[in-house]
Parts: C-alpha cells; sequence; structure tokens
C-alpha cells in the first residue's frame, strides 16, 4: 500500500520508513525539516535499496497536501508523525505546539477527507495518561491532567480524530501511545539526533559515553521504586516501527477508533539502564546523583496485552539490543546526520 508519512525524515518517521518498506509498502514522505533531515532518507534508501518520494513543506499547507494527494490517487493511508515534542519547550511556548500539532492535524484530516482518503494512524503518547492511574497503564486508564502543553496536544489531537471517526463512520483512526522510544537501526545508519542538549535519558548516556557530555544527572533516587530511580517503559525504536506497520494491517480491515499501547511491558529504572549501556557497549557511563526533575513521575510502564491480541505485535528487542544499537548510531555517526 501507498502510505503518505508526515514526519517521515525524524527518528520514528525514518524507522517506520524503512519497516513498511521491508513489509512491501510505498512510503511517501512529508517534513518541514524543522528538526530532521533529509539525509535521513538517503539512508533509508541505503538500508532498503529503494528511494523514498519526499516532499519538503508544511502539513499545514493544504495546497501542498492537495498536490500530494494529486500526484499519488493511490495512497491508501496516512501515518501522522509530524509534530513538536519537546515537553520543556512545550511550557515556554504553548502555542507555538497547540498552533503546529492542532493544526496540523486538522489540515491534513482535511485534506484527507476530500480526497477520500480516511485511514489515519497518529503518534500519541503515554504522556496523556492521568498520574493518578494505576501501573502498567492500560487503554482504558483514565486520560487527561496532562503535564504539558505537548500533553495537552497530544490528547486533543486524541479528541479531534475520534470524533471525526465519530461522525463518518468510513473513517479508521488508529490512536498508538507510545512509551519511551530508545535505539537505532542495527546498520547504524540512522537513529536519533537530537539537537542541542539532550533532555531524554537515553541520548544523553550516548552522548556521556562517547565523551560529549561529562557525566549524567541521574534526577532522583528517593523514589518508590526498587534502587531509588525513575522507572519507565523503554521500548526499541525498531519495535516500535513494526507497531506502525501491523497498525497499517489493522486499518485495512476496520473502521472506527481504536487505541494501543506501544510498550515492552517491562519496567527498567535508570541504574538499570546505564548498568545496561555499560555492559552491553563496554564502556563508563560517568554520573551523579541530581535532584528530582520536576513533573517527572517515579514508574510507569504499559500493559501491552491488547496490542499483542488484536494487532498481533509484540516487542521483540530487550534493553541490550536498545544499548547496542543505540551506540552502533553514536559511535558511527558522532555528529549526528552533519558529516
Ligand atoms: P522528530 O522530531 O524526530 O520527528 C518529527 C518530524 O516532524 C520532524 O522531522 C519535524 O521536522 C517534522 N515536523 C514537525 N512539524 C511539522 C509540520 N508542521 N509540517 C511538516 N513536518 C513537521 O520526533 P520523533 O521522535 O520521530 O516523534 C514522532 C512523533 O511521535 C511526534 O508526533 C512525537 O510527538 C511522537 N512521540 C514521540 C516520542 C519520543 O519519545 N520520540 C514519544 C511519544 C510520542
Ligand atoms: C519524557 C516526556 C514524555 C515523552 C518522553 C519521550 C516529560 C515529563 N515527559 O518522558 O512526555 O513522551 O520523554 O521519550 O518530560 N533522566 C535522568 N537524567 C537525564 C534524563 C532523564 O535521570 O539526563 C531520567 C528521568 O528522570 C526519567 C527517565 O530518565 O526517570 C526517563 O526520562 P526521559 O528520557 O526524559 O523520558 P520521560 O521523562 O519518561
Amino acid at each position: 500500500m501507498k502510505v503518505l508519512v508526515t514526519g517521515g525524515t525524524g527518528y520514528i518517521g525514518s524507522h517506520t520508513c524503512v519497516e513498511l518498506i521491508e513489509a512491501g509498502h510505498t512510503p511517501i514522505v512529508l517534513d518541514n525539516l524543522y528538526n530532521s533531515s533529509a539525509e535521513a532518507l538517503h539512508r533509508v534508501a541505503q538500508i532498503t535499496g529503494q528511494e523514498v518520494p519526499f516532499y519538503e513543506g508544511d502539513v499545514r499547507d493544504e495546497a501542498l497536501l492537495r498536490q500530494i494527494f494529486d500526484a499519488h490517487r493511490d495512497i491508501g493511508c496516512v501515518i501522522h508523525f509530524a509534530g513538536l515534542k519537546a515537553v520543556g519547550e512545550s511550557v515556554q511556548k504553548p502555542l507555538d505546539y497547540y498552533e503546529n500539532n492542532l493544526s496540523s492535524t486538522m489540515a491534513l484530516c482535511r485534506v484527507m477527507g476530500q480526497y477520500g482518503v480516511k485511514k489515519i494512524i497518529f503518534s500519541s503518547s503515554a504522556t496523556v495518561y492521568s498520574a493518578d492511574n494505576e501501573i502498567p497503564y492500560r487503554e482504558d486508564s483514565r486520560i487527561g491532567g496532562c503535564t504539558s502543553p505537548y500533553g495537552w496536544s497530544k490528547f486533543m489531537c486524541e479528541q479531534i480524530l475520534r470524533d471525526i471517526a465519530n461522525a463518518d463512520p468510513q473513517w479508521s483512526v488508529v490512536l498508538l501511545r507510545y512509551f519511551n522510544p530508545v535505539g537505532a537501526h542495527p546498520s547504524g545508519l540512522i537513529g536519533e539526533d537530537p539537537r542541542g542538549i539532550p533532555n531524554n535519558l537515553m541520548p544523553f548516556i550516548s552522548q556521556t559515553a562517547i565523551g560529549k557530555r561529562e557525566v549524567l544527572s541521574i534526577f532522583g533516587n528517593d523514589y518508590p521504586t526498587p534502587d531509588g530511580t525513575g522507572v519507565r517503559d523503554y521500548i526499541h525504536v525498531v519495535d516500535l516501527a513494526r507497531g506502525h506497520v501491523a497498525a497499517v494491517d489493522y486499518l485495512t480491515a476496520h473502521t472506527g477508533e481504536a487505541v494501543f499501547n506501544l510498550g515492552t511491558g517491562t519496567p527498567c529504572s535508570v541504574l538499570e539502564m546505564v548498568h545496561a549501556f555499560e555492559k552491553a557497549n563496554g564502556v563508563t557511563v560517568p554520573y551523579i546523583f541530581a535532584p528530582r526533575r520536576s513533573g517527572d513521575l517515579p514508574a510507569y510502564y504499559a500493559d501491552p496485552a491488547k496490542s499483542c491480541e488484536t494487532l498481533g505485535w509484540k516487542a521483540e528487542l530487550n534493553v541490550i539490543d536498545m544499548c547496542r544499537d543505540t551506540w552502533h548510531w553514536q559511535s558511527k555517526n558522532p555528529n549526528g546526520y552533519d558529516a
């Protein structure tokens, strides 16, 4: 199937292009390169032997969207990754986040409807779950009470898409709630290329291991967790990408709205991740304990049972795979996609 992939030069989008091609699909990418490099798609072509048609532009540009749907009359569904995703920045610039993330989703759905393409997979996040849920989070756990404009923008996009599916029974909407995506393609050709100082744990660990950062600050060692450090559900980006391929199959056979967790269901603490990285790669990651980071939860992870039963998808790769593949990418590309 021909699949329009918005945000397809980004971290998760580029890995998903690889898995789509390997499953026999044909991705077409639209991205404004705000947070990514077109080099990622050259690397996808190196991995798969297939060039990916690329449109540089903004998802909010409806004329451009129409141009794409006119040029590719056989697009069967859309995977919508494009969006701004830095939690801290969203607190500083809420309007930018609401404007970009909501307007792009609405423009996209409007034009999809005009062309009769009514199948969409949306990148949501575990951040939409209320902090007062019991863990693990299930798809029917409470949502809302988000702690950042970024989180609310995902919550609101989910609602917009749910309403579209309610209004027109021809629509098929899949909301995928990602837990903590990490790792890189095993080729070391594509991976996460954060701009500036990384906010997230795994890129900070790998930049510390390679000497770009002096020391990792572990935010909090007095949480009510087995070793006192924060616990999350890290998922290998290749497993996550394969979850999208399973969702494409699901979309072709169903209408209405469905939501799925994409996580492993295996909790992992910050200290466990640091030690796994050292063991997998034979490197040292210097760390210090620092105060808790404001807004962080002690622990959360997914119940992935519904994805397994309904999508027939389950994460196969473990924390050692995640650490090995992150390091392979980092050491092959110390400056990311910049030569
Ligand atoms: P990314 O920043 O690497 O990819 C997003 C891509 O969207 C970038 O290439 C960016 O240039 C593009 N983009 C942004 N706004 C655009 C617009 N208006 N028009 C066209 N292109 C635009 O991020 P990622 O980690 O690959 O995340 C992909 C999606 O998954 C995002 O929606 C993100 O919110 C969501 N998500 C990510 C994580 C994570 O930890 N990485 C977790 C949960 C959900
Ligand atoms: C954050 C976002 C979440 C987003 C996710 C993407 C917040 C509150 N949540 O989640 O919305 O979907 O990123 O992956 O920002 N840690 C350190 N030192 C560091 C960095 C992180 O100890 O330098 C710890 C954190 O305290 C946390 C764990 O590592 O316990 C994971 O942090 P991170 O990778 O930032 O992800 P989340 O906070 O889970």
